[in-house]
């Protein structure tokens, strides 16, 4: 009898994606969504072939000490910013993330709430649901807000994201700004219609500004109170990136002071606590990281986690090649027994 190899996947995951693990691996499914504290996960990793985790399960070199067992740690997003891959490089793990599937959805979402924030969705649906508009006496000049069409959209970071948010205005026939580390190729430039400035410059600039940053530590707080000053009035912000590349106490504050008309938040530093000011503004959309959340791209993401582990391993016709790997020079040590 062969023992088959396990994998441990942190949190429940669409049952006919685990059925496909299922047909080739001994799967361990966390029933419950859950955090899991480093004690729990270096146990639960120890334990383990592989593992699907996501962005509430921090992977770093404590968890991973001791580990000789497991080969691949596949994490359900495209920013990984809960991984330590040089950690999971020294250990010997291939690490992957989900990129490309969820650019158009996450697109999508970054419109959504640009548009919820600049009209006021939020703050009407709230108003109608508490039974305030049966019998006031709405005025033609109520609520209103903020136009998107014809408007100056910034975005920082202008990777695939990114460059699928800047598409999208053509149909609010608006100016795309943006700034990024590299200039884009000429044709991309030209097919989303976008030009690059320095970030001073998008920053006075924009109208509508959306940040699709990776979390790194020098991207900490890139809006901060002094970039914040820089912005328009009647800008609104819109961050689908990651928390802490806002500072959220000094953005609670400018909403607060009418230094920046309104923003659109999917992520929050700390989440999934948000910061206390920022659920007292009205001129604030908040969603809880969502921005993937599609049924098509959530799936294709679970899919995308599964297919990485079963190449990993050596299992279905892409053995020995995962899609979508962090650290693919890992797999070269791997005919070596692990030291
Ligand atoms: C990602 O893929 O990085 C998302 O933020 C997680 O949903």
């Amino acid at each position: 009898m062969t023992v088959k190899l396990k994998v441990w996947v942190s949190r429940p995951l669409f049952p006919e994606v685990l059925a496909r693990l299922a047909e080739y691996v001994d799967v361990q499914a966390e029933a419950v969504e859950r955090p899991h504290s480093a004690a729990e996960l270096k146990e639960k990793l120890a334990g383990v072939d592989g593992a699907i985790v996501a962005l509430s399960d921090r992977v770093d070199a404590s968890v991973l000490e001791g580990n000789r067992r497991l080969k691949v740690l596949a994490n359900l997003g495209v920013g990984y910013n809960n991984l330590d891959v040089e950690a999971l490089t020294r250990a010997g793990v291939l690490a992957s993330n989900t990129p490309e599937v969820l650019n158009e959805s996450v697109a999508d979402y970054a419109w959504a709430l640009m548009l919820a924030a600049a009209r006021r969705v939020g703050a009407a649906e709230r108003w109608l649901r508490a039974g305030q508009w049966a019998g006031s006496r709405m005025r033609f000049d109520d609520w209103l807000g903020l136009d998107v069409h014809g408007r100056t959209l910034g975005i920082l970071g202008m990777g695939r994201i990114g460059q699928a948010i800047a598409r999208r205005a053509a149909g609010f026939d608006m100016r795309v700004l943006y700034h990024n580390r590299s200039r884009l190729p000429e044709p991309v430039e030209r097919e989303c219609r976008a030009t690059l400035v320095g970030k001073p410059e998008l920053l006075r600039q924009a109208d509508f500004l959306v940040l699709v940053l990776p979390f790194t530590p020098e991207n900490r707080h890139a809006i901060g109170a002094a970039e914040l000053a820089q912005m328009k009035r009647t800008a609104v912000l819109v961050n689908i990136a990651r928390g802490g590349i806002v500072d959220d106490a000094a953005l609670a504050e400018a909403l607060r002071d009418g230094r920046l008309a309104a923003a659109g938040l999917d992520v929050f530093e700390g989440e999934p606590v948000v910061h206390p000011d920022l659920l007292l503004l009205d001129n604030v959309v908040l969603s809880p990281h969502i921005a993937s959340a599609s049924e098509d791209t959530r799936r294709g993401m679970a899919n995308i986690a599964v297919d990485n582990v079963l190449a990993a391993l050596g299992y279905g016709e892409a053995a020995g090649k995962p899609p979508t790997p962090l650290n693919p020079a890992v797999m070269n040590r791997w005919k070596a027994p692990k030291a």
